[in-house]
């Protein structure tokens, strides 16, 4: 694992959280009408991706998409807002959490149609794994956060257990 050439400085959750803001086509729609969940996933990869690389400040990966739910439907005119934010880091890991707000854009109304967590991987120019800044924990919430974060990046660690068991056995 490698570290760069200096102690990368802590920094906080609000430095790096971010949102996008995207209208919903009906290219994105499934063929109900409604938009395609596989639409939404992109949006959210992409939207942690930037977290993860603003907190890295290197290339970073997905390794893992979980807890992702699909709450309310999303329809086509809908602007979407994802937003984005840092939880949780080990060495080159870190956990982003995402919540997807749609907007009726006529009636002004907003509800909460998802919310997901990405864990993403920080590599360093040869692709391999590099540490990323520690978090720096100014709220309650972002302490709350880290260890809940903490908490699910263990189960994910066990649940990879498994599935790089999966590669053995073909
Ligand atoms: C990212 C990658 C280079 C890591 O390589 P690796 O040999 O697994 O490296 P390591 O075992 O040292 O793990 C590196 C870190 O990733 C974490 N990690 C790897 N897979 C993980 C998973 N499924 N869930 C959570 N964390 C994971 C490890 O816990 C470790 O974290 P830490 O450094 O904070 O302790 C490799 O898994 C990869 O290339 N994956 C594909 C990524 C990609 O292409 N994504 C785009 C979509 S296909």
């Amino acid at each position: 694992m490698s570290s760069g050439n200096h102690v990368k400085p802590e920094k906080s959750p609000d430095e790096s959280s971010a949102d996008v803001i995207v209208r919903m086509f009906p290219s994105d729609a499934n063929p109900a009408g409604n938009v395609f969940g596989g639409e939404i996933l992109k949006h959210i990869d992409m939207v942690a991706g930037i977290v993860a690389q603003r907190h890295s400040q290197s290339n970073a990966v997905t390794v893992s998409m979980d807890r992702v739910n699909f709450i309310k439907p999303v329809y086509v005119g809908n602007v979407l807002k994802l937003n984005a934010r840092i939880n949780y880091v080990h060495n080159s890991s870190m956990e982003i959490e995402v919540k997807v707000e749609a907007e009726d854009i006529i009636t002004g109304i907003r509800t909460i149609t998802g919310t997901a967590f990405v864990t993403f991987v920080a590599l360093d120019n040869g692709g391999k794994p590099s540490h990323v800044p520690k978090l720096l924990l100014k709220t309650n919430e972002d302490r709350i956060k880290f260890e809940e974060g903490k908490l699910r990046m263990q189960d994910r660690l066990k649940n990879r257990k498994k599935t790089n068991n999966l590669n053995r056995s073909v």
